[in-house]
């Protein structure tokens, strides 16, 4: 897929063309974007906004289908940051990916959010070092964003940890609402910042507060279906990772969860949004277990990690 910034191309009113590169910073977002969506944001005519995003996605390839062997070459190539646990890496297949959305799910104090500060810091290493060289945008929905504790991980990187903290861009979400308008709202952030990973830690808490019982569900996945869709857009226009964290519940019915019958909130319609699943219990003292909940690539396995003053590692801390 050839991938072009130049609205040039696009033969349509200069004035149009001006709006829709005020609001999106490549013909690649554009052409991801569905044209309802377009309209509303560019205020054009909906036959404008139709014919942006079908040159849009002519210019780029979108069209073509591509052969699964150049799937499969991208595949491999695709970026990946690391955990700092090798064993959960490998069941991973060798880290955090790009272009799609990687959810962790499990009880309280199972590390969540402990991964999630370990990969603020790892995104911004080198490639060789397992990162991605950008920054990171962490949607704190809970308050929970710690950055003493980021500095103290990050201090097994530099004797500075402050321009690590400089390039993690923190924004608390205050409600669904509050939220969606923050990822909305992202694409120049993500473009001036070279942000490469977004977290939203956690993706259950608002929307099961804001929309309980069953007589809420279906306003309530409608809501959480548009979101995911940004989300995966965000993720596909700009080359970058998407963490989200979820709750669990016990679900009798799940035959397939495994102990406990425990499973991901959110429900049926979001446990399809995220490409990786992973599911996190406690184990004996420092120690965490992992397991491949639902991925079509990844098989189903499980990895031993710990979380250690220093972060996220493989083997418990020394003096432990
Ligand atoms: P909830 O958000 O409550 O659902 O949990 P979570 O899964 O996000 O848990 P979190 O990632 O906050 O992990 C909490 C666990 O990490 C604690 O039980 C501690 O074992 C460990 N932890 C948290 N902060 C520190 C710290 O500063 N140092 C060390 N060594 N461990 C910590
Ligand atoms: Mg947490």
């Amino acid at each position: 897929m050839s991938s072009t910034n130049d609205f040039t191309k696009l033969t349509i009113a200069k004035e149009v063309r001006g709006r829709l590169q005020e609001e999106f910073p490549s013909l690649m977002a554009l052409a991801a974007t569905p044209p309802a969506e377009v309209m509303k944001r560019c205020e054009v005519s909906k036959s404008s906004a139709e014919r942006a995003v079908n040159q849009a996605r002519k210019i780029i390839g979108m069209n073509q289908p591509t052969t699964a062997a150049s799937l499969l070459k991208k595949e491999l190539d695709r970026p990946r940051i690391t955990t700092s646990s090798q064993s959960l890496d490998d069941i991973l297949g060798g880290g955090i990916t790009v272009g799609s959305i990687t959810e962790f799910s499990g009880a309280f104090a199972t590390g969540k959010t402990q991964i999630s500060f370990q990969l603020c810091l790892n995104v911004q290493r080198s490639v060789e070092d397992g990162g991605l060289a950008g920054k990171a945008l962490f949607l704190d929905t809970e308050n929970t964003f710690a950055p003493a504790r980021v500095a103290e991980m990050a201090y097994s990187y530099t004797d500075d940890p402050s321009e690590y903290l400089q390039n993690i861009l923190v924004s608390r979400a205050y409600n669904t609402d509050h939220q969606i308008q923050l990822i909305d709202k992202a694409d120049k952030i993500l473009e001036k910042n070279n942000i490469r990973l977004i977290i939203i830690d956690s993706m259950a808490s608002h929307f099961r507060a804001e929309f309980p019982g069953k007589e809420n569900l279906p306003r309530r996945q409608q809501t959480l279906m548009a979101h995911a869709e940004t989300l995966q857009r965000l993720a596909e226009s700009y080359n970058l990772a998407i963490i989200t964290t979820n709750q669990i519940l016990s679900n009798p019915d799940n035959l397939f969860s495994g102990a406990n019958n425990l499973e991901p909130a959110l429900g049926f319609a979001w446990g399809h949004r995220p490409t990786h699943r992973i599911l996190l219990r406690k184990s004996r003292g420092t120690a965490r277990i992992a397991r491949i909940f639902d991925s079509p690539e990844l098989a189903e396995r499980e990895a031993v990690y710990h979380i250690t003053p220093q972060g996220i590692r493989d083997g418990p801390p020394l003096d432990y």
